[in-house]
């Protein structure tokens, strides 16, 4: 037996300046339901519900640095100043809350501009992103499409690649002026930075590709200079695809190398995503199981030394809880859980620490809550859990 203590789901975690009040993170999940990206009513909406729901962290969804190059058309911009109020909103209902809350910084590269899922998540037609009336642009390391769903990328120039740079150290900027907490920089499910790290990507002859090294200048660059301008109290993340989940792609080896490397750069969390380099690969290559990306999250863990994030089909507390006293994350996202359930971090709370009581719920609730648990108990017995 190790003397070590055990972490536990529910145990507060510091980063940097900031304490989580305990290890229940909710993923980024795009909603498709901003105008010119500002933040409107939905949004207010459904984070509130999360922030209300006993997670210590809520991330945004992927919200695009630039205008021409979102997710989808109706994502969550931070792109111009404008942003910022709305955003701000949302920070100030979690610290008012209980919660922290962050903001994920996309670029979405080649793989700009797709349907929601429930229009079919089809790559858009140029046609069908024309008739929306903003600019967009596909772009990537080389002129190579995703799949042959997507039209082909410009590849990028130096020159364009820093304006890009500089377009995440202003959404930086705007993000801290916004009140969030934490930024994670979005480096996986193919978008832009994730298509540089790909040799299946990036064909570049430049600095910027070739050996591994160069494939991952550009995401050091700006881990690096992001850094620079996020307040130094403040952690960063990084979502990564850990592999690229086909034959001679990014693999773990090079994920946990990259890892050290964002370390150095100042990048606190790796929040351990995979896949979405390109649409072909993405079903058969990354096996699909219960918690089926912690393994990824355990590597980079110890082999980089770094504090991880794991996410990915983890559906109850109990697992959740595992992961983290094993040692293979030191944070858990949840998505579709919380789609399902937004207190489903409150209900692990009430079920890992045993309590009869409904502390995890906001005051508004719990004092209702616990009012009524004898008499609930009286009438259905222990079904009134
Ligand atoms: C509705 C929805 C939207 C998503 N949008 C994003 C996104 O904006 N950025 C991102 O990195 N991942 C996104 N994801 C992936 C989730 O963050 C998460 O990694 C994935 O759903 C696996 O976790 P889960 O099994 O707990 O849902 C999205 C997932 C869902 C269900």
């Amino acid at each position: 037996m190790s003397d070590q203590p055990v972490n536990t789901l529910l145990q507060p975690f510091t980063l940097r300046g900031l304490t989580l009040k305990n290890r229940m993170v909710i993923s980024p999940m795009c909603q498709h339901a901003a105008i010119d990206g500002q933040v409107q009513d939905w949004h207010l909406v459904h984070y509130g519900k999360f922030i209300l729901g006993g997670a210590a962290l809520v991330w945004t969804e992927s919200t695009a640095i630039a205008s021409d190059s979102r997710v989808g058309i109706a994502d969550l911009g931070i792109w111009s100043d404008e942003h910022i109020d709305g955003l701000r909103k949302l920070a100030d209902f979690a610290h008012s809350n209980g919660a922290l809350m962050g903001v994920q910084l996309a670029h979405a590269g080649r793989k700009a501009f797709s349907a929601p899922l429930w229009e079919g998540g089809h790559a858009l037609s140029p046609d069908e992103i024309t008739r929306s009336e903003i600019s967009w642009r596909r772009v990537g390391p080389s002129a190579i499409a995703a799949s042959s769903e997507w039209s082909t990328p410009d590849a990028l120039t130096v020159a364009e690649m820093a304006e890009i740079r500089q377009q995440f150290v202003d959404a930086a900027r705007r993000a801290d002026a916004a009140g969030m907490d934490a930024i994670e920089l979005h480096y996986g499910h193919g978008y832009l930075v994730a298509s540089f790290l790909s040799p299946h990507a990036n064909h570049r002859q430049d600095e910027y590709g070739g050996t591994r090294e160069n494939r991952m200048r550009y995401a050091v660059e700006i881990a690096t200079a992001t850094r620079a301008v996020w307040p130094s109290n403040k952690p960063l993340f990084v979502r990564l695809s850990c592999i690229d989940g086909v034959e001679g792609g990014w693999n773990l080896d090079d994920s946990v190398i990259l890892a050290r490397e964002l370390k150095a750069a100042g990048i606190d969390v790796i929040d351990c995503s995979s896949g979405g380099l390109s649409e072909e690969v993405k079903r058969s290559n990354v096996p699909r199981g219960i918690g089926f990306q912690v393994p990824f999250s355990a590597e980079i863990r110890n082999s980089a030394e770094i504090v991880t994030q794991a996410v990915g089909l983890i559906v109850s507390p109990e697992h959740a809880n595992e992961v983290i006293a094993t040692g293979q994350a030191d944070l858990i996202a949840v998505g579709r859980a919380a789609l399902r359930n937004p207190y489903w971090p409150a209900e692990a709370y009430r079920k890992l620490s045993d309590s009869d009581g409904f502390e995890a719920w906001p005051e508004r609730h719990s004092a209702w809550l616990d009012k009524r648990q004898p008499m609930l108990r009286r009438f259905v017995g222990d079904e009134a859990n």
